[in-house]
């Protein structure tokens, strides 16, 4: 953490949006702040101080998907901040029977301080943005995963001291929730960023457009391609995910195919800069994405990566639901 070079604002950090569902809706200076926030109240746990700035304040958890880190990093950074946080699977809520999420946000609006939504479509956290009067946190879809990419910030920023200027490298299905946050963060803090993804799993065309736009004014170079030798050349940061995400098992079989050619191994890193360091937001297919000898080794910082889960989100619990207090 000592490596953390101070970073010097821009302009005064503005948290004007009520809602956490991209990082494209977030400035740089609200990034960087988040994070050093983050860092801090990192440090402070560590040190025992406790730092209740949602007491009395509950979370909802809706999550119509499976989870480990992000409901129990959820549920403990409510907890660590004094306040409390109700588990809420699909399943069980009338949500799952049909009930709206025009109607489900209204409800919730009146008991609860915010709401964390692990969904499908992506417009289904926008529809709960829209119509609950309370902040929505988007803890993943099919198009974006925006909280696991601050941990991946964050991890990045204390491992290499520094955001700007780095080259990350993401291998992988170019087409997922995580390549799309890592173009839109990376873009963001002007870090550069290449993606190597087979023909026909291209990142969205919007988000790379709108990151190249972003990246235009930070200094961040973004590549789309097909070949990973060319985009793990001399890079800080490679980072991968599973092939088949949520939702997509029945294309298990045609997935292992198409991305036979896209896993991180020790002769493909090789490429990168010596000091690499490996990210993978987890669960992990050892064998398929990446090799045990990559995953389990010196370059690996996916647990921290995973601990930093909670202090990335405990910066944009207490930035979103502690600010009208
Ligand atoms: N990385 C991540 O979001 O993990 P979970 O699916 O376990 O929440
Ligand atoms: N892309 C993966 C991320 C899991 C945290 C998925 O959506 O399943």
């Amino acid at each position: 953490m000592n490596k953390v070079s101070k970073w010097q604002e821009t302009e005064e950090p503005k948290l004007i949006q009520k809602d956490f569902l991209t990082l494209a809706d977030y400035s740089k200076d609200d990034i960087m702040s988040l994070l050093y926030d983050a860092l801090e109240l990192k440090k402070q746990q560590k040190m025992g101080i406790s730092h209740p700035y949602l007491s009395g304040k509950v979370l909802g958890l809706i999550f119509e998907k499976s989870s480990t880190r992000t409901r129990v990093s959820f549920e403990v950074g409510m907890l660590q901040l004094g306040g409390h946080a109700i588990f809420l699977s699909s399943r069980d809520i009338q949500l799952g029977r049909g009930e709206t999420v025009s109607d489900t946000a209204k409800v919730l609006s009146r008991y609860v301080d915010g709401i964390m939504v692990r969904t499908f479509e992506h417009e289904t956290v926008e529809e709960f943005a829209k119509y609950a009067s309370i902040p929505v946190i988007n803890g993943l879809t099919d198009l974006h995963h925006p909280t696991q990419v601050m941990a991946d910030l964050l991890t990045i920023l204390e491992h290499k001291g520094k955001l700007s200027g780095l080259k990350l490298c993401y291998i992988g299905d170019g087409n997922n929730n995580m390549a799309h946050s890592l173009l839109e963060g990376a873009a963001k803090v002007g870090m550069h960023i290449n993606i190597a993804s087979s023909e026909g799993y291209k990142p969205n065309e919007i988000i790379i457009q709108n990151a190249k736009k972003v990246g235009s004014k930070t200094g961040s170079k973004i590549m789309i391609t097909n070949n990973p030798t060319t985009a793990i050349q001399d890079a800080d940061v490679v980072v991968t995910d599973v092939w088949t995400s949520m939702g997509q098992e029945k294309e298990v079989q045609k997935r292992l195919q198409e991305f036979k050619d896209y896993q991180v191994n020790q002769a493909l890193c090789e490429n990168a800069k010596p000091d690499f360091i490996f990210l993978h937001c987890l669960p992990a297919h050892r064998g398929e994405e990446v090799t045990a000898e990559i995953i389990d080794g010196p370059h690996s910082v996916v647990f921290d990566e995973a601990e930093n889960r909670l202090h990335a989100q405990k910066a944009i619990l207490k930035a979103l639901l502690g600010k009208k207090s």
